[in-house]
């Protein structure tokens, strides 16, 4: 019995991954960073995204230029509220760029058209979201496999095992997201965007939910999917051990990059964020 109708997979696909609309702004920007991030990789030029208008307007990112290199694992750190979910979202093609330029490998996501760009979240990014985004009727194997029934694929079989053992999910695949802790939602969300192996996963705050073990094994699993792989990974985190299993961090405070750490130990993340007033 197919999952779902065709029409109805179209209709999700909005829902969890976001339609975007092809960014029209920015089209004159010169590309000034010149900085190669590789067809797996991606990166911003002078990105600023800023939301509503007039007195309302708050700029979320201001002139954001940065590199997530192909084959890297990346963390995203901040205080609340300094864009790293914007970040995400603005390079994962889920929101427009104000202004500036969003590059996913070589491709330019203001020149693609809506549909382009979804086929494109569809096939190359894997998106966790801090609020998980799974469909509430739906049990955690349909949650799981929905990016697969969407594109009209199948999973590989061994991985999908893989996935659901490691992330500790066989006793819940028939669970709805009601019926499950915020850590299983939070597992059941990450295996979403594992599934399908994608270039590039964006995991915001993934082990925000989980209990320092299940959360290590998260980590590794990350770590894995970038070393034998060859994922890119990029994910916010407050955690300075999180950070500690990236290749480097980048540093957002009040919409702008104030640092980048390469080979960062938790100490000195820790330092760092002390540094930048996050002391959550
Ligand atoms: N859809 C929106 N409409 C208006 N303002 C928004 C919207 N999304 C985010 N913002 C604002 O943009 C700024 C950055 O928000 P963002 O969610 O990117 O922060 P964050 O670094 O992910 O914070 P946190 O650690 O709390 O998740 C905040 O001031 C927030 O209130
Ligand atoms: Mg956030």
């Amino acid at each position: 019995m197919p999952l779902l109708t065709r029409r109805r997979a179209a209709d999700l696909d909005a829902t969890i991954l976001g339609m975007g609309n092809a960014a029209e702004a920015s089209r004159s920007i010169k590309d000034e960073t010149g900085a190669a991030s590789g067809q797996g990789g991606a990166r911003t030029v002078h990105l600023t995204k800023v939301y509503g208008t007039g007195d309302m307007a708050v700029r979320a990112l201001d002139d954001v230029s940065v590199v997530l290199p192909e084959r890297r694992f990346t963390a995203i750190m901040g205080p609340s509220g300094a864009g790293k979910s914007t970040l995400m979202h603005c390079v994962a093609g889920l929101e427009d760029a104000t202004s500036g330029k969003v590059y996913v490998g070589d491709q330019e996501l203001g020149a693609l058209s809506d549909r382009r760009l979804t086929r494109l979240r569809r096939e190359r990014i894997g998106f966790v979201f801090q609020a998980f985004n799974l469909l509430p009727t739906l049990t955690a194997r349909d949650n799981i496999l929905l990016p697969m029934t969407l594109a009209g694929t199948s999973p590989d079989q061994e991985w999908l095992d893989t996935v659901v053992r490691v992330l500790k999910l066989g006793d819940r695949l028939s669970h709805r997201p009601a019926e499950m802790s915020g850590g299983q939602q939070q597992r059941v969300a990450l295996a979403r965007a594992l599934v399908t192996r994608p270039q590039i996963v964006f995991a915001d705050e993934p082990t925000g939910n989980l209990d320092s073990r299940t959360g290590a094994e998260v980590l590794t699993l990350l770590r894995n999917a970038v070393d034998d792989l060859g994922q890119t990974v990029a994910m916010v985190t407050h955690d300075p051990v999180a950070a500690g299993h990236a290749d480097s961090v980048v540093f957002l405070a009040d919409g702008r990059i104030v640092d980048v750490m390469d080979a960062p130990t938790p100490d000195r993340v820790l330092d760092r964020m002390r540094g930048l007033g996050d002391t959550r």
